[in-house]
């Protein structure tokens, strides 16, 4: 069963501060994962702001999103040791083996692929994570074997 609605326990909880949107936001996000419309409209509303306000505030931050996150996020690393091994023919083997050609997403925001910058494995590079597990020395084969895995 489902407990009371993260979006009105969010609300609640902060209201009555000032500068409770951030906060509001925050406790959203950490409940769904992300910011869905509807909770943009009910804080606005709650705030008596716009919405193009609050929708604002989750796109200035970072941190925010307005998007489901991906099932899988894969986090190729792009600093120096890692480009010098190939970090840069690795990620484009990857963006196009996902279907991520176009934005960090695939189409049916299965796979994301995004930058880090340096994961501690110079020494094994090149080096990403998927679903925040390591991955050093890999290349396009061992990438394919990987998501070959989590598409069983
Ligand atoms: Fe890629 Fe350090 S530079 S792991």
């Amino acid at each position: 069963s489902r407990g009371a609605d993260p979006v009105d326990e969010a609300i609640t909880a902060h209201i009555a501060i000032p500068g409770a949107l951030l906060p509001i936001l925050h406790d959203v996000q950490d409940a769904l994962g992300y910011i869905p419309g509807d909770a943009i409209s009910r804080i606005a509303q709650a705030l008596n702001l716009s919405r193009a306000e609050v929708y604002g505030v989750v796109t200035y931050y970072h941190y925010f999103r307005a998007e489901p996150p991906a099932s899988h996020i894969v986090q190729v690393c792009r600093a120096e040791a890692c480009q010098a091994m190939g970090s840069d023919a690795l990620v484009s083997h990857i963006r196009a083996r996902l279907g991520c050609s176009g934005s960090d997403s695939d189409p049916s925001n299965k796979f994301c692929v995004e930058p880090v910058y340096c994961l501690g494995l110079c020494g094994a590079a090149p080096a990403l994570t998927l679903d925040g597990r390591p991955y050093a020395r890999v290349t396009p084969d061992s990438f394919d074997n990987l998501v070959s895995e989590l598409e069983v």
